[in-house]
């Protein structure tokens, strides 16, 4: 809902829970003045009235209040908008009118020839925000930066405290909490992807939010390239946080005379439901608004990487294959090593043609075997890069990004595609058009496996436009190519989970959580997972024991399957040397995730106890249903485990635990439990309650 004040200068838009407020001044300075609880359009007409603090030599009274800080004026806090021709250097912007649109706000500024217009849009409770730039000047305006948006937290007595999401391949988006001070803490990714260091997302709140109690902020970023977000508290404790794709000022975009550019949307959030509650909130807006097909249910799917890595046969893929579909697999993929001379690392890539030694007539025999089985079938693919070894830089050695007269950063044997070329995007385009059109392909993994080093383009005479282009080129391709194949579904990989975020997410069916597939390390992955996105987009698979990508753990059947249920399931591991016993177990446990899917997948998450150490759980909430997952890492001292309290249950209801066929009060399992079975280590269950 947009209410829009007398003077046609204050707005006011709010959601089911929250309002978000901002107004403009005489001089077209435009203030923020609420986000937070919902209040009423005379309450953002109160704060609007409020006046500015005097001018004080040494502070600008600007700072902490604008929406948008621009470069230039009395402003010394870091500006959102930095643009300069040959002439000028700043904005100095003066108010162009505004346009209501659906349930957005579009303000229009202009500043001689360059119209800046700042996009507002709640999507329930989430404020989604981004900006357009049209120079409609007759110079070239060069934008060093231009942030997605700024947004300004109340002022509290208590200090703040930031959450954010940290890691590196293997162990991404972990949890961490620390007290915001002065000064700036900046996040982001300067490799030319998400990255595995940080999810673009951050969570502030003041007074102790709980899991299930207290006021929290959230902003994250639907951006897959190089990215920064920067949390400021300012010297009278004013937090800002401004966030936008790039990862330094030094240029983002140069605009000739007519040409627009637009930021990626920075989405941001109010709950005081929590760090649940954000969640649940941001968990529901991404399958309503983001998430493609988000009631469609995904399936359990093989995926053959860890079981053969690059030794890939026909035959050995049919016999997995079979392995896996009698287990109740229903989406069968060929990872990494189907095409070209892949046999390594070393060469191939770029060369999307099936290997004619391993698939002399193609993948189409093996994707019918898959679907005489019953199962889809996927494949995996890595178009942005290519190797050394292959034909397609033979024929084009000057397709890569590098910078002639520099030594040249290869990771994996790998160079970077230069996709911001013409002839770049048209090759993938075709190739993996004709890919999709020549083989019944149902499901492409699409990896990611280098960042960016030598992000040069030789001739071109703004080669730094490259960073923003090549995630423009990349999402370009995969909306055509879903257009063209809309059967298709698609997973976001980059070495696991370095290609996370809403941008990604809104053209993606799943991600790849982690390469890290050991059950135990995967629960802290998938807690700081949950902190924004949903079960629905978590693939999650079960490996052999001892694990044997990362850490040679070894844990029960069990154990695994258990923490894989927390997501999308799948199954990674070497079918071909798992017991009949161990094959029969499997089968029992993707029956029952097929029974839990709906809740696990569509429901809202719980988190009831954190993984750190000892007991942990989540459980998720769908109509009648609820489903409760735990996790014992290690008992200690052969202590009996509390029961564990259950949440989002109906007090006054009774629930039927499947499992044991015992009746519970909601009340009771809220306050005082479902006791637990649990022992030794590594012990997990599911625990599957039905109200009645
Ligand atoms: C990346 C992915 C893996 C696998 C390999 C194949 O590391 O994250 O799952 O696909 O590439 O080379």
């Amino acid at each position: 809902m947009l209410e829009i004040g007398g003077d046609g200068r204050t707005w006011l838009l709010s959601g089911p829970a929250s309002s978000y407020a901002l107004s403009l001044t005489e001089d077209d300075e435009l203030l923020h003045l609420h986000w937070g609880a919902r209040v009423d359009l005379a309450d953002a007409e109160e704060l609007a009235a409020r006046p500015l603090p005097p001018h004080w030599p040494f502070e600008s009274r600007l700072d902490g209040r604008e929406e948008y800080p621009v470069e230039g004026g009395a402003r010394f806090a870091r500006p959102a908008l930095s643009v300069r021709t040959d002439e000028v250097r700043g904005t100095e912007w003066a108010f162009a009118g505004y346009e209501v649109e659906d349930d957005g706000l579009r303000l229009r500024f202009t500043d001689h020839g360059l119209a800046v217009t700042l996009h507002y849009r709640m999507r329930d409770d989430v404020v989604e925000r981004w900006v357009t730039l049209a120079n409609d000047g007759p110079a070239a305006v060069e934008v060093l930066r231009a942030d997605s948006a700024t947004w300004t937290l109340p002022l509290r007595e208590e200090g703040w405290r930031l959450s954010q999401l940290h890691g590196r391949w293997a162990a991404e988006s972990r949890l961490v909490r620390s007290d915001l001070t002065y000064g700036e803490q900046v996040i982001g990714s300067r490799r030319g992807h998400t990255g595995h260091q940080h999810l673009p997302w951050v969570a502030l709140d003041a007074d102790g939010a709980t899991e299930e109690r207290g006021e929290v902020y959230g902003c994250a970023l639907g951006w897959s390239g190089t990215w920064r977000v920067c949390v400021a508290q300012l010297p009278d404790a004013r937090v800002q946080i401004t966030g936008g794709a790039g990862y330094d000022d030094s240029g983002l975009v140069r605009l000739e005379a007519g040409e627009t550019y637009t930021t990626p949307v920075f989405a941001g959030l109010w709950s005081d439901g929590g760090f649940g509650g954000a969640s649940r909130a941001w968990h529901a807006y991404q399958r309503a608004y983001v998430i493609p097909d988000a009631d469609r249910d995904r399936p359990v799917l093989y995926n053959s990487w860890e079981a053969t890595y690059f030794d890939i046969s026909e035959d050995r893929q049919r016999e997995l294959a079979r392995r896996a579909a009698s287990l109740g697999v229903e989406l069968f993929v060929v990872d990494d090593g189907w095409f070209g001379a892949r046999t390594s690392d070393r060469a191939g890539l770029g060369d999307w043609t099936p290997n004619p030694e391993r698939f002399p007539a193609g993948l189409t025999p093996l994707a019918d075997h898959v679907h005489a089985l019953g199962m889809q079938f996927g494949i995996w693919v890595e178009p942005e890069m290519v190797n050394p070894d292959s034909d397609l830089y033979r024929a084009h050695p000057d397709w890569v990004q590098y910078r002639p007269g520099r030594a040249r950063t290869e990771f994996r044997n790998q160079l970077v595609l230069n996709l911001a070329r013409a002839d770049v995007q048209e090759y993938l385009w075709e190739r993996l058009d004709a890919l999709l059109a020549d083989a019944p392909i149902d499901y492409v993994k699409w990896d990611f496996n280098r960042c960016f080093t030598d992000a040069g383009w030789p001739g071109e005479p703004y080669p730094q436009k490259l960073w923003v282009e090549h995630v423009h080129a990349f999402y370009a391709l995969l909306d055509r190519l879903r257009a063209a194949h809309p059967k298709v579904a698609f997973e976001s990989c980059s070495g696991g989970g370095g290609r996370i975020d809403l941008g990604v997410l809104s053209r993606t069916d799943q991600v790849w959580t982690s390469d890290n597939t050991d059950p135990l390390d995967r629960l802290a992955i998938q807690h700081g997972f949950s902190q924004l996105h949903p079960a629905r987009v978590m693939a999650a698979w079960v490996t052999d024991s001892p694990n044997t990508q990362l850490n040679g753990r070894v844990s029960s059947l069990r154990f695994r399957f258990v923490s894989a249920m927390a997501g999308v399931l799948g199954i990674g591991g070497d079918l071909a040397h798992w017991s009949e016993q161990e094959l029969v177990e499997a089968r029992d446990w993707v029956a029952l995730y097929k029974q839990i899917r709906p809740v696990v997948q569509r429901g809202d998450l719980y988190r009831l106890r954190p993984p750190t150490g000892g007991l942990s759980a989540v459980q998720y909430v769908l109509g009648d249903e609820a489903v409760v997952l735990a996790w014992l890492q290690a008992q200690r001292y052969g202590e009996p485990l509390a029961p564990l309290r259950l949440r989002g249950l109906d007090p006054a209801a009774a629930y039927e635990c499947r499992e044991t066929g015992e009746v519970h009060r909601g009340a009771v399992l809220a306050h005082h439990g479902l006791p637990l079975e649990l022992r030794g280590d590594l012990d997990a269950t599911v625990i599957r309650l039905r109200r009645i």
